[in-house]
This record gives C-alpha cells, structure tokens and sequence, in this order.
C-alpha cells in the first residue's frame, strides 16, 4: 500500500448532499453520520454551510468539536462573513479547513454575480488571502469550472495557490463534462498552473448527464488526487459522485487504478442507511452498492454460477461493504448478551446501555410474532431505539386500534401520552393510514404539511416487519421520522409522531436562536 498513491475522500454529504430539494438532517442526525464518516476514515467532512442558517452553523460546529480523525470543513462564498461564519463554527476543532468559492464562468460571471474578470480576480485574492488568516488548510473551488475558459481558470489558480490554498477544486457545478474532456482540463492545469505542485487538485463533478463518477475517476488518471462526494450520490438536482462507487471501484479495479483511499469499506452500507434515514431518501433498489439488489442474484443460471463460485458473478462481496448476507439470526430464547453481541457484529459498537435495553425489550416482543428474525429486523428495531434515545419524545403512542375493510369508512381508535396527559379519541378518514394521522391531529392540534409517506418492508415475507418514514414541513422547516413494526399502521402512527416530536425540538431551538445573529442566505450554492 505504502507506494500507492493516496486518494483524500472529501464526504460533502452534510452540505452538497443536503441541498437535494427535501434533503435536509436534523442536527443530531448529522452528528451521528459524521461519527461513523469518522470511523470509516473519509479524509474531510464538509460539514455545512456556516453562514447560511443557525441550524448549518450549530451542526458545523457540533461536529466538528467530534471528531477524531477526520478534518471538519465549512463553506464560504468569497465573502468575509462567510469566512468570519466558518471560522467561527470550526475554532474549536484542533484542525480545520475553509472552502471558499467564487464563479470563474462566463455564463456564471455575467448573469449570477455581475462581475466582470477583474473584480472576479480581487475577490478571489481578497478572500484565499483572508481566509489563510484562520487556517493553513485553505481549499478554493472555480464554480462552473467546466464551462470556464481555460487561460482564465488557470490564471484564478495560479492566484489562489499563491495566495496560499492547498486544495484547488475543480468543480463540475452542472454536471456537463464527460469523462474524456475532464481528464483533459486537469493535464490542462498540470501543464500550464506554474504552481500547481504546491496544492492537491480535487474533483467535484455533479451527476447531471450520470457521469458523476466516471469524470471524477478519469480525473485521477490526469493528476486529481481528492474527490469530493457523497454517500448513496445525494446533492444538488441529480446529485454529486457517490462516495461508494469510488471508493469501491478503485478497490475494485486496483489493478488499474493503483491509488489508495484508506476507506474503511465495511461501513459503507451502515453509513447509506443512515444517511438514506435521516433524509428520508430511499436508495434506489438497483443503485451500485449499497441498493437492496446490488448482490441479489435472481436468474436460475446465475444462483447455479453462484453457488459453483462466487467470482462467476460477483466482483466484490457483499460483506466488504458491510452487507452482511440475510442471515436468520436469533429466536425468542436468545438472551441480552447474544443479542448486545449480534448488534456489534451489525456495526452498533458504541450504543449505550439504554438504547440496547430498549431494542431488547422490542426484540422480545417482534420475536413472539414473528417466525424469523433477520439482521435487518434487527438493525430496525435498534435505529428505532436509537431515536427514541434522543430524548425527543413528547408524544407517544399508547394504543391503537384501527378498523379496515371494504363498505365501512375506514376507523381508527387512539390513545396518546401528549406531555404527560393520556387523551383518547376516535376518527375516520380515507384509508386506515388517514383515520389514525387523524387521530394525532385530533389529540394534538398542529398544522404541518405531510410532504412524504413511505412504506418499505425490512425483510421478506408477510410477517416482515415494515420501516415507515413520513417527512413533514411547517415553516420552511422539515423533519423526518422513522419507525419500524410488523404492523405498518403501528409503525406509521409512530413515524409520523417521531417526525412530529422533532418538529416541537427545531421550534423550541429556533425561538432560542432567534437571539443569536446570523444572516440568513436564501438558495444554495
Ligand atoms: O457544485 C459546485 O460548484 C459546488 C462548489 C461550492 C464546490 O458545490
Ligand atoms: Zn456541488
């Protein structure tokens, strides 16, 4: 390993990631991803977008007091109060990295900042040469860097370098490049940036014409050595380059692509699940790696190749990217220790002693109604727990009673602990799912807007347990909530009050931080 290459992985899964229109995490969520991006060994997590929202600077600044291996890095437009922002949110962490930007296209330079090549210039000095004032790891990034001429994007690097960035990124910002012509832009900068050998160049392609990733690997060929990405390719309108697919394909291919990541790859899976939780994203089921197919053989004549050898048609395995083959794990009689030991085989190495007594009780009761137990049941039942650890429950389910059917208006039959009092009622609606959201309506007066329910079963079979999530909005503000049961109507009551529970924390937050100033900057990037 020690002559290959290294390849710094740059996860922006917390920031380009969460500008996906709905894609927003909670704080607490984000701190959670970045301690497993930690484990797995990504290299920097662009943590947020300080300036733009309280919430952004909190989760900047909550993260990256976390970490232990990663450096935390915050964005900055070419602007000093962003700088300032970034600063702020990221002085506690022992290091730290500022990535500031600015527009070098026509198209971008005329039309998005009305400034012409002199003043893109300026702000350009003005803000590396600001920004190295709080930090020596400056990354510096030509939005639209692909549609920009190449005599201009090398003459702003050849500043920015000087002007002591030690990253300079090239960012695909509309997903335009193709593979051929992205390798050729970097031997263009190789050659013609006198200084480039002091910075690292990094790849940020976006995935508009689904080349995300492959500009992003034909860029290392011509001297990138860092790829910004994200776990299952979230970002902006069709997304940035997929963390999994780099990281697997240069594993992968090594033979070709001699580099090393250091990416701890087992943690891949975990790592997508979470991220596909706390956004509310489902990862689609044919997605390279970590999509539910992605190591499913169906055909008749590739199960038989399978069984005769796994190479016949498997690349890589399944459990290296942490997908552990559904394996019918324990029965009712199963005790604590086995189960405390499964949930470290699983991935759960640092729940606490609460969480793991909760899931316990919930395994209990899952394993007297239902035949089989799989690990994804009970990966279910401990990312519920997990929640629920957050102390963010308000409301809670108490009982329900739901009656469905054709003819009958569907009926359903609620009890619910609102903040202490146990209130009752009975509502019909259109649907069971309807009558029971009803029901919560009724027993906590609120106006949110339901923005997404969905239902997928965990495991196979009819007595699968289901994972319920229901986004809502109130206030340009979203919340998702999870839940998992065998009964769906149980799981959405409780997905749609955890969602509804996070809700009542982000209000109680941002009355606390209407106190604090921050300019709010409307739009991504
Ligand atoms: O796509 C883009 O250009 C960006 C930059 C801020 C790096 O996200
Ligand atoms: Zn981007």
């Amino acid at each position: 390993m020690a002559d290959k290459d290294k390849i710094y992985i740059f996860d922006t899964t917390m920031r380009d990631g969460e500008q996906s229109p709905g894609a927003s995490m909670s704080v607490e969520e984000k701190i959670q991803i970045s301690r497993v991006f930690d484990d797995m060994g990504i290299d920097i997590i662009e943590a947020g977008f300080p300036i733009t929202s309280p919430g952004d600077f909190e989760a900047v600044s909550a993260i990256s007091k976390g970490l232990k291996n990663s450096i935390p890095c915050g964005l900055a437009r070419a602007k000093k109060k962003d700088i300032d922002a970034c600063y702020e949110s990221l002085k506690h962490a022992k290091r730290f990295r500022i990535h500031t930007f600015i527009s070098t296209s026509p198209v971008h330079m005329k039309h998005k900042l009305n400034m012409s090549d002199e003043q893109v210039v300026d702000a350009v000095k003005e803000s590396v040469t600001y920004a190295k004032k709080f930090t020596d790891d400056v990354e510096w990034s030509c939005e639209d860097g692909t549609r920009t001429t190449l005599d201009f994007m090398c003459k702003t690097i050849e500043l920015a370098i000087n002007c002591g960035a030690k990253t300079i990124n090239i960012p695909d910002t509309v997903g335009y490049s193709i593979p051929e012509e992205f390798a050729k832009t970097i031997t263009h900068i190789k050659n013609n940036v006198p200084n480039i050998d002091k910075a690292i160049i990094s790849a940020h392609c976006h995935n508009d014409l689904g080349l995300a990733v492959a500009n992003a690997l034909a860029g290392l060929s011509a001297g990138v050595r860092q790829i910004e990405c994200t776990i299952n390719g979230i970002g902006e309108r069709a997304g940035n380059a997929a963390l999994e697919e780099i990281v697997m394909a240069i594993k992968t291919r090594n033979d070709l692509m001699p580099y090393d990541t250091g990416i701890k790859t087992e943690l891949i899976s975990k790592a997508s699940k979470m991220v596909s939780n706390a956004t509310g994203f489902p990862v689609q089921f044919n997605k390279a790696i970590v999509g539910k197919n992605a190591f499913a053989h169906e055909s008749g004549i590739h199960q038989d190749g399978m069984l005769k050898n796994r190479e016949t048609y498997e690349i890589m395995s399944p459990e290296s990217v942490g997908v552990k083959q559904t394996s019918l794990v324990m029965g009712k009689h199963s005790g604590r220790h086995a189960f405390k030991d499964k949930l470290n085989d699983l991935g759960y190495t640092d729940v606490t002693d609460d969480v793991i007594q909760e899931a316990f009780g919930k395994f209990k009761v899952l394993a007297d109604k239902k035949k089989h137990i799989y690990d994804e049941d009970i990966i279910a039942l401990v990312d519920d727990s997990l929640i629920v650890d957050n102390k963010i429950n308000a409301i809670n389910l108490k009982s329900l009673k739901v009656y469905a059917g054709t003819g009958e208006p569907q009926k359903a039959e609620m009890t619910l602990d609102v903040f202490g009092d146990i209130k009752h009622t009975v509502q019909t609606g259109d649907g069971p799912v309807d009558a029971t959201f009803k029901c919560i309506k009724e027993l906590y007066n609120h106006d949110v807007k339901l923005l997404l329910y969905q239902v997928h079963a965990v495991t196979e079979g009819t007595d699968a347990q289901a994972t319920v999530s229901v986004k809502i909005e109130e206030n340009d503000r979203t919340t998702v909530g999870q839940s998992a049961d065998t009964d769906t109507l149980v799981a959405s009551a409780r997905a749609y009050l955890n969602a509804l529970n996070k809700m009542l924390i982000k209000r109680e937050k941002k009355s606390l931080s209407e106190n604090i100033e921050h300019q709010k900057v409307k739009g991504g990037v």
